[in-house]
C-alpha cells in the first residue's frame, strides 16, 4: 500500500511511518513542520504545506498513487486549545474538512483518522468501550469529536470509508530510536517523570483523592510503537473491517489501567534511581482517567498491544541522548 501521512513529520505519525515501511508499504509524508521535525522524514517523499492547501493535494494524487490517508495533523496541546479555541477549531476541524473535499475531489477511498480517548466521558469505574458515552471537556477534544461527527456523514455521501482510531495515552518511543517525541517540554505525565529525573528534582504526582485504588489518577499508557502497528493493521484490515459500516470507531489501548504512582514505581525501578515524589492537588481540567476495555481491535483487526508500560519508559529514558544528538537538546 502507498499511504499518505499528513502530520509525518510529528511523534506519532513519523512512528507510524516507521511501522508501515517496516511492514512493507511506502508512505508519503505531508506537514507544515508547525511542530514536526525534518530530521524525521529521511529519505521519504515529504510534501511541505498545509493540509487545507487543495493545489498541493492535487499535486500530491497527481505524483503518487494514494490507497489510504492516515491524518495525524492537529494541533495537540489542551492548555494552548482553552487559550486560543478559534485557532484550534481552525486547525484541526476546519482545515480536516477542506482536507476532505480535496481527498474526495482526488477518489480518495480510506481515510484513518487520529482521534482521542479524551472525547470520552468520565466513567465511574474508568472503562469505557466504544460504545460508552462521550463528553468531550477541552477545546482541543471537542476538535476530535467534532470531526468524528463530520466523519460519519461522509461515506454515504462520497464513497470513502473511515477508521477513527481513538488513541489512550501514547508514550515511549520507537525502539529503534527513528524518532520519538521532539517537544522539549510536553505535559503529559511520563514527560514530567524524566524532567524531574534528569534535573534531580522533585516529582509532583498531581491528584491523589480521585476514587481510584491509590488516589492518583489512572491511565492506559499505550507504547507508540503499539499504537503505530496498530495503524499497520488498521490500513492492512481496512477493507473488512469497513465491510458493514463504512465508518468505524476503535479504542486503541492495552486494556490495562496503571495509575500514575504505578507509572512512577516503575519508572524508579527501570532508571535505577529513586525519585524525589510530593503529592498536590489536580491541575485544572483533570480527571481521573479512563481504560479501556473492548476488544474490538484485537477481534477485527488483529491488533493488540505487546509492549508493556515498562518497556515505554525503557524506551522514553533511551531516546533522550538520541534526541540530543539527532535535535540538539
Ligand atoms: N500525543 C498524544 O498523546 C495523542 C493522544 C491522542 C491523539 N493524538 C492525536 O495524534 C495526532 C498526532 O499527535 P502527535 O502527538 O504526533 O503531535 P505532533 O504535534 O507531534 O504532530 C502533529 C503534526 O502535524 C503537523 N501539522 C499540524 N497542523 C498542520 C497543518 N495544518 N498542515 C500540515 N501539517 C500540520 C505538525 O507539524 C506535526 O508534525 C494528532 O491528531 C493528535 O490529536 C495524540
Amino acid at each position: 500500500m502507498k499511504v499518505l501521512i499528513t502530520g509525518g513529520a510529528g511523534y506519532i505519525g513519523s512512528t507510524v511511518a516507521s511501522a508501515c515501511e517496516d511492514a512493507g508499504h511506502e508512505v508519503v509524508i505531508l506537514d507544515d513542520f508547525s511542530t514536526g521535525r525534518r530530521e524525521f522524514i529521511g529519505s521519504r517523499a515529504l510534501y511541505e504545506g498545509d493540509i487545507a492547501d487543495g493545489a498541493l493535494i492535487d499535486r500530491i494524487f497527481a505524483e503518487h498513487h494514494i490507497d489510504a490517508v492516515v491524518h495525524c495533523a492537529a494541533k495537540i496541546v489542551v492548555p494552548e486549545s482553552v487559550a486560543d479555541p478559534l485557532g484550534y477549531y481552525d486547525n484541526n476541524v476546519g482545515k480536516t474538512v477542506t482536507l476532505l473535499q480535496s481527498l474526495v475531489r482526488n477518489g480518495n477511498q480510506r481515510f484513518l483518522f487520529s482521534s482521542s480517548a479524551s472525547i470520552y466521558a468520565p466513567d465511574e469505574h474508568f472503562v469505557v468501550t466504544e460504545d460508552s458515552p462521550l463528553q468531550p471537556g477541552s477545546p482541543y477534544a471537542k476538535t476530535k469529536y467534532l470531526v468524528e461527527m463530520i466523519l460519519q456523514d461522509v461515506p454515504a455521501a462520497t464513497g470513502m470509508r473511515v477508521l477513527s482510531l481513538r488513541y489512550f495515552n501514547p508514550i515511549g518511543t520507537d525502539p529503534k530510536l527513528r524518532s520519538g517525541q521532539q517537544l522539549e517540554k510536553p505535559t503529559h505525565v511520563l514527560a514530567k517523570l524524566l524532567e524531574a529525573w534528569q534535573n534531580h528534582e522533585t516529582f509532583t504526582v498531581t491528584g491523589v483523592d480521585w476514587p481510584t485504588r491509590d488516589g492518583s489518577g489512572i491511565r492506559d499508557f499505550i507504547h507508540v510503537w503499539d499504537l503505530a502497528r496498530a495503524h499497520v493493521a488498521a490500513l492492512e484490515h481496512f477493507d473488512e473491517a469497513t465491510a458493514d459500516n463504512p465508518y468505524q470507531v476503535f479504542n486503541i489501548g492495552t486494556g490495562n489501567g496503571v495509575t500514575v504512582k504505578e507509572l512512577a514505581a516503575s519508572f524508579e525501578e527501570i532508571s535505577g534511581d529513586p525519585l524525589k515524589v510530593q503529592f498536590g492537588p489536580p491541575r485544572p481540567g483533570d480527571v481521573a482517567g479512563v481504560y479501556t476495555v473492548s476488544t474490538k481491535a484485537r477481534d477485527v483487526l488483529g491488533w493488540k498491544a505487546e509492549l508493556t508500560e515498562t518497556e515505554a519508559v525503557r524506551d522514553a529514558i533511551a531516546w533522550l541522548p538520541k534526541r540530543k544528538e539527532m535535535l540538539g537538546y
